[in-house]
């Protein structure tokens, strides 16, 4: 039976989906062979396409005469697909259902395209089987945080004022879109747990069932955040050490009832020992002996439990220059390697610090070879605009991937995972800036192949929402858009300089004198943090050769990353041969010009993109160059001010 595509509510944007970009599909004949919850799933997109377009589908006929076959051979969680076009007819196979699902997906993408010609077969497989969104959500609202943690998009999809939403038609639509873009599973509540959140795992395990239900048409499993110390908060224990029997026993009776709930679920994510996160160092124990508890718990029903590396002190004294927060998921997590269980997977945040503009890659990448790993990306803009800056971080996340730490794989190739933390939320346009959409619709299509052109995500992103009008026009705006906000901002890698707290525009010092281990340590002579073995706090060290010796020297450091690993005069002069202080008066006014450019462009594209959206992203866009002036104008001024040399070309500081 096919299964009714979910209705888009009413004023809700329908992204990457619109009607228009079933109309290939939905103009042919279409035979589809299978059986399954997926493949009721592929029918009943068809079945939608052909009732507007004209076109027609069978299910498990006899060969008749038809444009597309739709064949699915096993019953098994595959996501391979194989397609290929002979003798006037288009086909895609698979041996697992999901295969299935992104193949129908795929041939979305590619429109009258899949129609054309001859194709010889062609397997399309994910190189990263965990594809995950990781809602930073709250079920009751946190007095500081909010619904949504870092959520720039309104409220929750899933959750409002302490329980789950009743009508959960937009998270089936949700999970449409994130099918359609090769993510495969969602973690539903924030890591950092709170009270409420806590009991998740237990009594209120029905309110994720029934959103699990809501993902499963589209092949996308759930996976919960639950707090280490759940056997003290939920079973009343008096301990949650993890190799106490009695411990190991409650997670044990609380997962089994998790999977007689959600049979189908993905597993934990845990923030342990973190920001204030209870973890097992309260008890003696490591990290791996932690993560293994609640990887026994999970294994007999092939659950994986993933173990956040953000691990650091955040109560460091400013004054105190020998500890360095970069080190800090390095040096507590290789030594480990080897010990964490085959279902255990370790999240790393893809740099060091904190989801910065610039960052290098985590060293930990590529430093622990008997362990599995899962990069953590943000898609929430907490530190690259808020999703009021229009930034497409398409570019840096794959030059990350893309990063080959000596004596292995590229970072998308050595990872069992891809994480992002979600940037949508209850907003019309899911996202709160419309153009932030391509965000998420990115991390998913390169999770799926990490080694992929981002642009060419960005071109099909452009070409499923606006359609051909307007293409240029929206490329133009958000292609560079990532370099022109570092432009405006922090410089050439330092980091932070946000206001503290809500981290949204300048506050050059703002972070110096905070424990929490973000400084520039900026004076009348220079900036940048001295991260070398030689004279610094010895991080460089902690990559592999060549990274480590291209990051140990200023001469053969990246300019984009020189006051990450160095401190240095301000007259220091770059590989592009200007000095570091010309370097920051130049980028920040080129940054606000290029913010204004990119407003005009947008401007000049009311005729050909939906007004709503329009009006929407020009209300953004007054507030970006508002926002880029003040880091411009603050940033020139303080540094003209420690430094006391003039801008060369003598333009308006302060
Ligand atoms: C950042 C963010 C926090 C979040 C944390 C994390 O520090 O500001 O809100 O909890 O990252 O990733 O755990």
């Amino acid at each position: 039976m096919p299964l009714p595509v979910p209705v888009l509510p009413d004023g809700v944007d329908p992204a990457w989906l619109p009607p228009a970009a079933f109309e290939a599909i939905g103009r042919r004949r279409t035979l589809i062979r299978g059986s399954g919850l997926l493949v009721d799933t592929v029918h009943g997109e068809v079945a939608e396409a052909c009732a507007r377009f004209g076109g027609s589908v069978v299910r498990d006929a006899s060969p008749e005469p038809c444009d597309l076959v739709l064949d699915v051979s096993g019953t098994d969680d595959g996501e391979a697909f194989t397609l290929k076009r002979a003798e006037g007819r288009t086909t895609v196979t698979a041996s697992g259902r999901h295969g299935l699902l992104h193949g129908l997906f795929h041939l979305v993408r590619l429109g009258e395209e899949a129609f054309r010609g001859e194709r010889a077969a062609h397997t399309h497989r994910p190189a990263v089987a965990l594809r995950v969104l990781d809602h930073w959500d709250n079920v009751a609202v946190h007095p500081v945080m909010g619904q949504v943690e870092r959520g720039y998009s309104g409220g929750s999809l899933f959750w409002r004022d302490g329980r789950a939403r009743g009508d959960l038609e937009r998270v089936r639509v949700y999970a449409r879109l994130l099918a359609a873009c090769g993510i495969n599973a969602v973690t539903v509540n924030n890591v950092n747990v709170h009270a409420t959140e806590a009991r998740l795992l237990t009594e209120r395990i029905g309110d994720v069932a029934r959103i699990a239900e809501a993902f499963r048409p589209y092949g996308i499993r759930t996976h919960l955040s639950v707090s280490f110390a759940a056997p003290i908060l939920l079973g009343g224990l008096d301990t949650a050490d993890p190799l106490d029997h009695g411990v190991r026993r409650w997670w044990e009776r609380a997962t089994a009832e998790v999977y007689a709930a959600i049979p189908d679920f993905g597993g934990y994510l845990v923030k342990a020992d973190s920001e204030g996160q209870p973890g097992p160092f309260a008890y003696g124990r490591s990290h791996a002996d932690g993560a293994n508890l609640l990887a026994a718990a999970l294994a007999p029903y092939g659950g994986t439990v993933r173990w956040r590396a953000f691990v650091y002190d955040h109560r460091q004294d400013w004054r105190d220059r020998s500890t360095d927060r970069a080190r800090a998921a390095y040096d507590h997590f290789v030594p480990l390697d080897g010990e964490f269980a085959a279902n255990a997977v370790l999240q790393v945040k893809h740099g060091p610090m904190d989801f910065q503009v610039r960052e290098p890659v985590s060293p930990l990448l590529g430093a622990m070879p008997g362990t599995r790993l899962a990069v953590e990306m943000q898609a929430t803009q907490e530190y690259t605009g808020q999703q009021r800056h229009a930034c497409w971080l398409g570019p840096m996340w794959s030059e990350a991937l893309r990063f080959r730490p000596e004596g292995t794989d590229p970072v998308g190739g050595l990872s069992d995972g891809l994480v992002a933390v979600s940037n949508a939320g209850a907003d019309p346009f899911w996202t709160g800036h419309p153009l932030a959409q391509s965000n998420l619709y990115t991390f998913g299509r390169l999770a799926w192949d990490p080694g992929a052109d981002p642009l060419a995500i960005l071109d099909d992103w452009i070409g499923l929402t606006f359609g051909p009008d307007p293409a240029e026009g929206v490329r133009a705006v958000l292609a560079g858009s990532w370099r022109t906000y570092e432009k405006y901002t922090a410089p050439l890698g330092v980091g932070f300089m946000v206001q503290p707290g809500h981290h949204y525009g300048p506050s050059v010092d703002g972070y110096e004198y905070s424990p929490w281990g973000t400084y520039h340590f900026a004076d009348r002579d220079g900036i940048g943090v001295d991260r070398s073995v030689a004279t610094g706090t010895g991080y460089a060290g902690q990559y592999a050769k060549p990274w480590a010796e291209v990051y140990e020297s200023p001469a053969s450091c990246p300019d984009e990353l020189l006051l990450f690993f160095h401190h240095v005069p301000y007259g220091h002069v770059l590989h592009s041969g200007k000095t570091v202080i010309q370097h920051i008066y130049d980028t920040h006014f080129e940054g606000v010009e290029e913010v204004e450019e990119a407003r005009e462009v947008w401007g000049s594209l009311g005729q050909s993109v939906d007004p709503e959206r329009h009006a929407r992203v020009t209300e953004r866009f007054a507030e970006q160059l508002r926002c880029a002036r003040e880091w411009r104008d603050q940033i020139n001024s303080y540094f003209l001010r420690k430094s006391g040399v003039p801008d060369e070309r003598g333009r308006a500081l302060y």
